[in-house]
């Protein structure tokens, strides 16, 4: 049996065994998905353990950094994310470290919502790991302008300068946006404790706008209350990122790619029961 692993800590809430199991079904393809609770202070011995049989891992808060230290080579969005959601052991039993949360999020905009990120004016809310690792690949997609606005500004200043060489990203404090843009993104942990970054609500363009949040809660988040509220053209959640990010980790484990429409519908309907 060919082993596969999501490690985290806490992890008994993780939907990836589920996600892995339906892609698995749908693909025909024989493996075993568990989730694992890595101890907070051996993540890496942990993992190495795992991986003298694993042939593959998600992993998720906290140890995405420890991950990337962990890989013996990245691929370049890993690389430039400085974090990794996926690792991969190769036929030489090395391991690569790939991030495919970006990949996630930007297929999940463009495939499931039909959002064409070209020429767009786009902004992402926080400066943390999150958006980190989606830099690269919302930048590939040549937006007309990539702002990255964050409660503490430099942090927001050191990435604009980091992923220059990419394309046009711009460095932004809450009260320096003052413009509608295409689309915004928030990627800020605020929403976990139901709180909103402090956003002007001049950046919506009423009926256009359309507003993504990175995070996904069986109610509404917090921010795409305020997107409706403010009359955005669209509010939505980020399940479909969850489900499109471990698509790709399939992908890249196993060459097949799922279809994640039937395996977003499930969880959808799960959730909605509760
Ligand atoms: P993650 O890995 O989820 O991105 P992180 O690296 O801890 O988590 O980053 C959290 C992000 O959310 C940061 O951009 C943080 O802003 P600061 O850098 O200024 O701390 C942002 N954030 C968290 N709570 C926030 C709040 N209540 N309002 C605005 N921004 C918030």
């Amino acid at each position: 049996m060919d082993h596969y692993v999501v490690f985290g800590h806490p992890i008994g809430h993780s939907k990836s065994p589920l996600i892995h199991r339906l892609f698995a079904e749908q693909t025909g393809q024989t493996l075993d998905y568990q989730a694992a609770l890595a101890p907070l202070d051996r993540f890496t011995a942990f993992a190495k353990h795992f991986f003298e049989s694993g042939l593959g891992a998600n992993v998720t808060v906290p140890f995405k950094e420890e991950a990337y230290r962990m890989a013996d080579l990245l691929t370049e969005r890993g690389r430039r994310a400085g974090a990794v959601n996926t690792l991969a052991r190769q036929a030489d039993g090395s391991l690569l470290g790939d991030n495919t949360d970006g990949a996630g999020l930007v297929r999940d905009l463009k495939v499931n919502h039909g959002v064409a990120l070209k020429d767009k004016r786009i902004l992402l809310l926080g400066a943390g790991g999150a958006v980190r690792g989606a830099l690269e690949p919302l930048l590939t997609e040549e937006p007309h302008v990539l702002v990255v606005a964050n409660r503490t500004v430099e942090k927001a200043q050191q990435l604009a300068q980091e992923f220059a060489d990419l394309g046009p990203i711009l460095p932004a404090g809450y009260d320096w946006l003052e413009e509608p843009v295409d689309i915004i993104i928030n990627a800020t942990s605020a929403s976990l404790s139901g709180d909103l970054p402090p956003i002007p609500p001049i950046l919506v363009q009423r009926g256009e706008t359309f507003c993504y949040d990175m995070m996904y809660a069986q109610e509404p988040t917090a921010f795409c209350r305020w997107a409706v509220q403010h009359h955005a053209g669209q509010a939505v959640d980020g399940l479909g990122m969850l489900v499109e990010q471990a698509a790709e980790a399939f992908y890249l484990w196993r060459g097949v790619r799922p279809d994640s429409a039937p395996v977003l519908a499930e969880l959808r309907r799960l959730m909605a029961e509760g």
